[in-house]
């Protein structure tokens, strides 16, 4: 058996492993609603005490929220096949392996710590698939895009980390810098980033993640037209169909109670 590598990560880094955890115990099912086999293969992988996030329930959930980017991203590629994706936070995402068209150039950009666990894991593959260290808020990646074949920025499971005023001018910039392009993004509703915040609750789960602070309700995506005049439009995504009760996941937006508890997940149409 080949050794396993060790991985250490914590604070908002560490949330990665979360996500890979979920996405990889849906995708070992023999139903799954996602295939990601190297998800699989990178949590086998990995020496890191996965069991301290508990019971995979929120798996096919999680698992749906990454098919919705997933579809986001294949219908760019159908417009723009040898497009550019930059993937802000990207984390062990392995979603290049899942809708690599054969074409597209693909950039990910998060934290050194992050980027050194990436590379070691998954080691780059210039130049369709490139690397580059750094936080998402020194726009000197921006200067690593050639937007001449169009661009789709994706930050999934980032921005409700960041300062209110950071995320504005992230996507301010943004749409000032990739005319035409457009933009995919997650929130945390409200509520649920209130109580994040909440240091003295007690949550009862496994593993509680760092608290967000920026946060959207579902319904309010057209506030994000206020960060910047060159926004042309927004529109709330879907998620996709899941199995048993998550057939009913497209339509969670219309449920009153538990509307407001989804996360949305925002298309944003930057000016030409
Ligand atoms: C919840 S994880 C999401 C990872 C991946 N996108 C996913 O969905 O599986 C948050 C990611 O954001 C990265 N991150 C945090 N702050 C960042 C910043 N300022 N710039 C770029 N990446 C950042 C972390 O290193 C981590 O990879």
């Amino acid at each position: 058996m080949t050794e396993k590598i060790k991985v250490e990560l914590d604070g908002v880094p560490g949330t990665l492993l979360w996500n890979l955890y979920h996405r990889a115990a849906e995708a070992r099912r023999p139903d799954a609603v996602l295939e990601d086999p190297r998800a699989i293969e990178l949590v086998d992988s990995i020496d890191f005490p996965f069991e301290r996030f508990g019971e995979p329930r929120m798996a096919q959930w999680h698992a749906l929220r990454v098919l919705c980017f997933d579809r986001a991203v294949g219908r760019f590629l159908q417009a723009h096949p040898d497009g550019v994706v930059v993937a802000l936070g990207e984390g062990l995402e392995t979603q290049f392996w899942r809708i690599d068209n054969g074409r597209v150039r693909w950039l990910t950009v998060d934290l050194p710590e992050t980027v050194e666990v990436r590379r070691r894991l998954l080691p780059d593959d210039p130049p369709r698939r490139r690397t580059l260290p750094g936080s998402a808020l020194d726009l000197t990646w921006m200067d690593e895009v050639d937007a001449s074949a169009g661009v789709l920025i994706t930050t999934q499971g980032l921005l409700m980390y960041l300062q209110p005023e950071e995320v504005r001018s992230l996507i301010a910039a943004c749409a000032e810098r990739f005319p035409g392009g457009t933009l995919v993004f997650d929130a945390v509703p409200h509520a649920l980033a209130e109580r994040s915040r909440r240091e003295d609750l007690d949550t009862g789960a496994a593993y509680r993640a760092p608290a967000w602070h920026w946060s959207l309700d579902p319904g309010e995506h057209d506030k994000v037209m206020e960060y910047s005049p060159k926004i042309a439009g927004t529109r709330d995504l879907r998620y996709p169909r899941g199995r048993g009760l998550f057939a009913l996941a497209p339509w969670v937006g219309y449920v009153p109670l538990i509307r407001r508890l989804r996360m949305p997940i925002v298309e944003v149409r930057f000016a030409g």
